[in-house]
């Protein structure tokens, strides 16, 4: 069985203060649930703070949005691995959509990133999707294949085996557009088979493949509800910790 694994992304958003009023209402609200595996991703600069407040409390994991690849070294504006880790980051966003189309990641560099954070025991949320012009030219299974291949080469099958996959479809990012569960299972269940044959099908077994694109309180559980979705990365929805308690509490 894999754990479900709900994850908040919330990319530019929350100064520290922000941050911390979430965290009061969001660790009240949310209680003693354990079945599912909840993460956070705030801006780098309130991660310290939110990992010191976590730190109190084992129920919440701690993400960051990206990553250089580089050791420590002149990269300025640059954060690395071992930065995150001192805060006791788990786990970390490679090649969000965002930062493919708006920051210039490719296929080449998201797969340095993820070697490099496995390297450092950080464990990838791997984004992959397919624009709605790919989608309509019939081109998701050969994107998602690309992603794959490209973002994983180099990496073993023990450390696949560590990390999360998100599905990402662009048209579905922050538009109100969900994909449908049927179509969301679908290519689901094709990363699986893609990860099989990179990896093996114990690994890809193992592997957690998050659903995200306009995840609300509304429809999380019925694509919770499909065989190869295990938990959502969720953007506009997690910014209010109320809705993203009910997110966490409706996805098991
Ligand atoms: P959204 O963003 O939930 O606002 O659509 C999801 C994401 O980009 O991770």
């Amino acid at each position: 069985m894999r754990k479900k694994i709900i994850a908040a992304n919330w990319k530019m958003n929350k100064t520290v203060g922000e941050s911390m009023a979430f965290l009061d209402t969001f660790l009240l609200e949310l209680g003693d649930e354990r079945r599912v595996e909840v993460v956070i991703a705030p801006p780098f600069t309130a991660l310290a703070k939110v990992s010191e407040r976590l730190s109190a409390s084992d129920r919440v994991k701690l993400a960051a949005q990206n990553m250089h690849w580089e050791k420590p070294g002149a990269f300025t504006g640059e954060i690395s691995a071992e930065m995150l880790r001192e805060l006791f980051v788990r786990y970390v966003i490679l090649g969000h959509s965002e930062r493919r189309t708006l920051f210039g990641e490719t296929d080449e560099t998201v797969n340095r990133k993820t070697r490099a954070a496995l390297a450092a025991s950080l464990r990838p949320i791997l984004c992959v999707g397919e624009t709605l012009e790919e989608r309509d030219g019939g081109k998701v299974e050969s994107v998602l294949e690309r992603q794959l291949r490209l973002g994983l080469q180099g990496v073993s099958p023990e450390d696949m085996a560590e990390l999360v996959v998100a599905y990402e479809p662009v048209w579905a990012i922050g538009t109100g557009r969900t994909a449908s569960p049927a179509q969301a299972q679908e290519a689901h269940a094709f990363i699986r088979s893609q990860l099989a044959s990179l990896g093996g099908k114990t690994v890809a077994d193992k592997v957690r493949i998050q659903y995200g694109g306009s995840v609300k309180p509304g429809n999380a559980a019925e694509l919770m509800s499909q065989p190869d979705i295990d938990g959502a990365l969720v953007g506009g929805a997690s910014l209010d910790a109320r809705g993203f308690v009910e997110i966490v509490k409706n996805s098991n």
